[in-house]
């Protein structure tokens, strides 16, 4: 069975970015759908042992199952990338990364900012690492698609659904 992670954070602790209410559907409805729909879908098969991030490397995307995978790993992330009073410029290593990988931290900023507010219809905006190497970028991808299928390692994570904030 898979299960829905608890959040990293008091679900109070994001308002007023991000109200109680937003925290109650987009947590407690959308991202517990994607996982209760996952586990309906692996129910007495053997994907039901396997782990999210094999579902997403192996399942063909836009099909049912990756779909319900995905959102429920992406969700997840999307939870560990965001947190109160977090933010702020970076430190260490993703630092020099991400001077190297896009001139400055203000560079990636408006970079990751104009591809997450670009983005038409639903779907994530990503920083991402190439797997075996430092090198960042920023992508995104529609509805339930992951970098993993590409073989990118995500590092951040924006939800560009329109449920993620229509509340608020
Ligand atoms: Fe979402």
């Amino acid at each position: 069975m898979f299960k829905l992670p608890e959040l990293p954070w008091p679900k109070t602790s994001l308002a007023p970015h991000m109200s109680v209410e937003t925290i109650d559907f987009h947590y407690g409805k959308h991202h517990a759908a994607y996982v209760n729909k996952l586990n309906l879908l692996t129910k007495d098969t053997p994907k039901a042992n396997m782990t999210l991030e094999q579902l997403i490397k192996t399942e063909k995307p836009n099909t049912p199952l990756f779909n319900q995978a995905a959102q429920t790993w992406n969700h997840t992330f999307f939870w560990h990338s965001i947190g109160p009073n977090a933010g702020g410029a970076p430190q260490g290593k993703i630092s020099t990364c991400i001077n190297e990988s896009f001139g400055s931290f203000e560079a990636f900023k408006k970079q990751f900012s104009d591809v997450a507010t670009g983005h038409f219809g639903s779907g994530w905006a990503w920083l991402v690492r190439e797997e075996n190497s430092n090198k960042l970028k920023v992508m995104q991808t529609h509805d339930a698609n992951n970098p993993m299928s590409e073989n990118l390692v995500p590092v951040l994570a924006c939800d560009v659904w329109e449920h993620a904030y229509y509340i608020d």
